[in-house]
């Protein structure tokens, strides 16, 4: 009997210290993040000048509100504050998300929702103050100028223009405009009016219909006819070929269609993430760390580049990119609450295996260097030439999400 009391003590003590040793690595992370973020902080105060990378000399480079990346700093103390309760943390939130008020006038492109909801949605998520429901709407209400009912697409960019310069495509939808329907739902939820859900469903379905191929995996921009709403092409701005799997398209199209599925519960999402998720989480060009590379096919000989910079890598070793490891890990903390055990298990495992690379030395940085950005090592856009093998302000909040998430799925014992 002695025996059986002392046993079952050694075993409930093992499973509390691995639980304990669990929770550890995302407080860890979480607390090496906080006193990161506080060097970023103290370096640069003007709110104005929101960091973003760094330049050629490895210097602080910012962004002024209307980048596409400009939501992602106030997010990422947003997310620091929600962690570590810290007074001082949640007064630079606020005071790096109010620079982003104009915001919600913007309508020259269909960034909104990373702008907007990165920022005021967790600054709304975290303090509930109604100004920043007000601001989140006024910039659901923006964007939905950009809508269009003959694509049934919110357009992404003004234009796109061929690499070779011959066509200048009217109407341009990306892969990442997916990214921006949340801040719709939200709208909805919050007003009682479906008018913009109903824009985001369409949107999402249009892209279920026209984005992706038999594989599972994404184009990255689909050219529609804004007469007749009929697809012209679909190519490749940011990847390595038009036929190409580029790596953050991939993590933003599991991304988009995972948290979609959560706010429309429509079983069609739900397949195309899981796909998506297989088609990345069994690619044989996906390196043993679980850190893509910049494009699953860079260098593949059966693709063309797209550009003349994209040509310049069909040799040689590629550049990783942990932008695209960390949406792809938030995103599998998400979709794993959505599938069969089976799948969980391994969409959870694959996600801490990437964080677990990411919180080491090999991609994040030591304090003071890196210009305060916590992840070094991910690129931007190699066909236009520029941000490779850098660090990037939005891989650093996606990793903080993913960290966040972790460590809620700990306290609720899902791990
Ligand atoms: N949305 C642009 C990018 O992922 O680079």
């Amino acid at each position: 009997m002695k025996k059986i009391i002392g046993l079952t003590a050694c075993v409930l003590l093992l499973m509390g210290w691995q639980q304990h040793r669990k929770s550890f690595f995302a407080n860890d992370q979480l607390n090496t993040a906080q006193k990161m973020i506080q060097l970023a902080l103290k370096s640069n105060t003007d709110s104005s000048k929101i960091p973003c990378t760094v330049d050629g000399d490895g210097k602080l480079k910012t962004v002024g509100l209307y980048d596409w990346r400009s939501g992602f700093f106030a997010g990422n103390i947003w997310y620091l504050y929600e962690f570590s309760k810290d007074k001082a943390l949640k007064k630079e939130a606020e005071r790096w998300t109010a620079a982003l008020e104009p915001l919600q006038y913007f309508k020259d492109h269909h960034d909104l929702g990373f702008m907007v909801y990165c920022s005021y949605g967790n600054g709304y998520r975290i303090t509930k103050n109604e100004k920043y429901k007000d601001i989140i709407v006024q910039a659901a209400k923006s964007l939905c100028t950009r809508f269009d009912s003959t694509t049934g697409c919110i357009k992404s960019w003004n234009q796109f223009k061929s690499w070779d310069e011959n066509i200048t495509y009217q109407f341009p939808v990306i892969i990442d405009n997916m990214m921006n329907l949340e801040l719709l739902f939200f709208a909805s939820e919050v007003t009682g009016d479906p008018y913009f859900k109903n824009i985001a469903i369409t949107h999402a379905n249009t892209t279920l219909k026209n984005h992706f191929r038999p594989d599972g995996s994404a184009y990255h921009v689909v050219m529609y006819n804004p007469v007749n709403g009929q697809v012209l092409a679909k190519k490749s701005a940011q990847g390595y070929a038009d036929e190409s799997a580029w790596s953050r398209g991939q993590a933003w199209a599991l991304y988009g269609f995972a948290s979609t599925y959560r706010l429309t519960k429509d079983a069609r999402y739900l397949t195309q993430a899981i796909k998506v998720a297989k088609y990345l989480m069994n690619h044989p060009n996906l390196p043993a760390d679980k850190v893509p590379f910049w494009d699953f096919n860079a260098g593949d000989p059966n693709f063309i580049p797209c550009s003349p910079n994209a040509a310049k890598y069909s040799t040689g070793i590629q550049p990783r990119d942990a932008s695209a490891a960390a949406i792809i890990a938030s995103a599998l903390i998400e979709l794993s609450d959505y599938v069969s055990p089976t799948e969980r298990k391994s969409m959870r495992q694959f996600a801490k295996d990437i964080l677990i690379s990411l919180a080491s030395p090999s991609y994040l940085a030591a304090p003071e260097t890196n210009a305060n950005f916590l992840l070094k090592h991910s690129v931007g856009s190699i066909p236009h030439g520029g941000e490779i093998d850098v660090p990037l302000v939005y891989a650093d909040y996606y990793y903080l999400e993913a960290l966040m998430r972790m460590l809620q799925n700990e306290k609720n014992k899902k791990w």
